[in-house]
């Protein structure tokens, strides 16, 4: 079959890279891709917020499938659009992407559906809001309800910087995402994300990962997109799996198809494990970037039919298997991310940096330009290994990226830090 891929970062690339190898593929699209994957699909010039003109594409190419990457064109509905065309479609209607598109939705749906998350409250002004965090005390959470690409959640460890937060948010400063804002308590773990493919009903367990957000070692600096991330966690060990479908998973397919929102597609839970045990952070309606990177190096079977599954059903009878080596993935980014950063510099020796066996290099912000590579975006390279322990797949992944020749990108040092330190015990 044909097979359109919607997106272009490092997501979109292990994504197409995986679906590849798939013995039911003829011809793969990606729209509009990137630099690093004009050798195993066709890059096309589609926007994605312009729907009929993809739908259109599908019916003249002959798509019968369709893998949307992001979250913003789910939140559009796009996939309301392509079922719409009579296309076959990985990824939530937007009645579902509302998970992510809403974080004051999803906490009253763990407040109705008793899922574990930290106590919260919505707010439409900033005054109420403001006696709240008085209330409540410090450090708090400020987070602005709608899409902020990453950047709408502030960790105020004061009372100054909470009620700052509140007025930056209502003041504009995320736009429409910022109309309405929640705030709730600080939950003090350690992170992990867990990934779930389900069609509505089902679900088909689909990975662990942990990835780095801050932008310095030492987990450090600003809020990223990801700077690399690892898979498995080694703290989402079987009982902690268990839970978490039972606590959160399942309670959350069962209420939004009760609310009348079926969710079909990756759910991915941000999840926080505390003394008490998992607490859902956020629900992420599409898989994680760096964390999709390492899930699809250890995928060794087949992911077309589990991810057409997620639209057609029976989603939990698709066999999968996964390789026992560890993945680890390091972000290169422009130099300045995640603020401002020059564009168009030239990345080179990618060919001879990636050409260990048990080295993927993934593109993100990259572009072909003739025979070079120019960077383009934030964040440009997901360098990732796959490696029996985590400390090997470390020395593996940096060993490599010490090959590429590109002087104006930086990375963080320490991915995996945690995982390495418990090996090493
Ligand atoms: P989110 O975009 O909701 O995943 O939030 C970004 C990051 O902020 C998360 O990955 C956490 O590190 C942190 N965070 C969000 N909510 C909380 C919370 N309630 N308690 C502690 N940390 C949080
Ligand atoms: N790496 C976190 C995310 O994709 O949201």
């Amino acid at each position: 079959m044909n097979i359109l891929i919607i997106g272009s970062g490092g997501r979109e690339h292990s994504l197409s890279w995986k679906i590849a190898q798939s013995p039911l593929l003829d011809q793969l699209y990606v729209a509009p891709g990137n630099g690093g994957m004009g050798d195993i699909a066709k890059c096309v010039d589609l926007d994605a917020a312009n729907q009929n003109e993809v739908v259109e594409f599908c019916h003249d190419k002959n798509i019968e499938f369709v893998v949307i990457g992001p979250e913003a064109p789910l939140v559009d509905g796009l996939a309301d659009r392509l079922s719409q065309g009579n296309i076959t479609t990985f990824g939530p209607t937007a009645a579902a992407a509302i998970l992510e598109g809403s974080k004051g939705f999803t906490k009253d749906l763990c407040a109705k559906y008793k899922i574990p998350t930290a106590a919260y409250g919505r707010f439409k002004e900033a005054a109420t809001a403001k006696s709240f965090v008085a209330e409540k005390g410090t450090p708090i959470v400020i987070k602005a309800d709608g899409l902020a690409a990453g950047k709408g959640v502030i960790i105020a460890e004061n009372i100054e910087k909470a009620n700052t937060a509140i007025d930056d948010i209502f003041g504009g400063q995320f736009g429409e995402a910022g109309a309405e804002l929640v705030v709730e308590e600080f939950l003090e773990g350690e992170e992990a994300s867990f990934f779930v493919l389900t069609d509505g009903e089902n679900i088909l367990p689909f990975g662990t990962a942990q990835d780095h957000k801050r932008v310095g070692e030492g987990d450090t600096g600003p809020n990223t997109g990801g700077m690399g991330a690892y898979s498995p966690a080694q703290v989402m060990d079987g009982q902690m799996i268990e839970r978490t479908i039972n606590e959160i998973i399942l309670p959350t397919v069962k209420g939004m198809k009760q609310e009348g929102r079926p969710f079909q597609g990756v759910l991915f839970a941000g999840l926080m494990i505390t003394e008490k045990g998992p607490e859902l952070i956020e629900y992420n309606v599409r898989f994680g970037d760096p964390e999709c990177q390492t899930l699809m190096m250890r995928l060794t079977s087949d992911i077309v039919p589990a991810l057409i599954a997620c639209a057609t059903g029976n989603v939990d009878k698709v066999p999968v298997t996964w390789s026992e080596n560890v993945a680890l993935n390091v972000v290169m980014a422009a130099n300045g991310y995640p603020g401002s950063y020059q564009k168009n510099t030239e990345i080179r020796n990618l060919d001879q940096a990636g050409s260990a066996d048990n080295i993927v290099i993934f593109h993100a912000g990259t572009k072909k330009d003739g025979n070079a590579i120019l960077a383009t975006g934030g964040r440009v390279l997901n360098i990732t290994a796959l490696s029996p322990t985590v400390s090997e797949a470390k020395k593996n992944a940096y060993k490599a990226l010490d090959q590429i020749d590109w002087e104006h990108g930086f990375c963080r040092r320490d991915i995996g830090w945690r995982a390495v330190k418990r090996e090493n015990v």
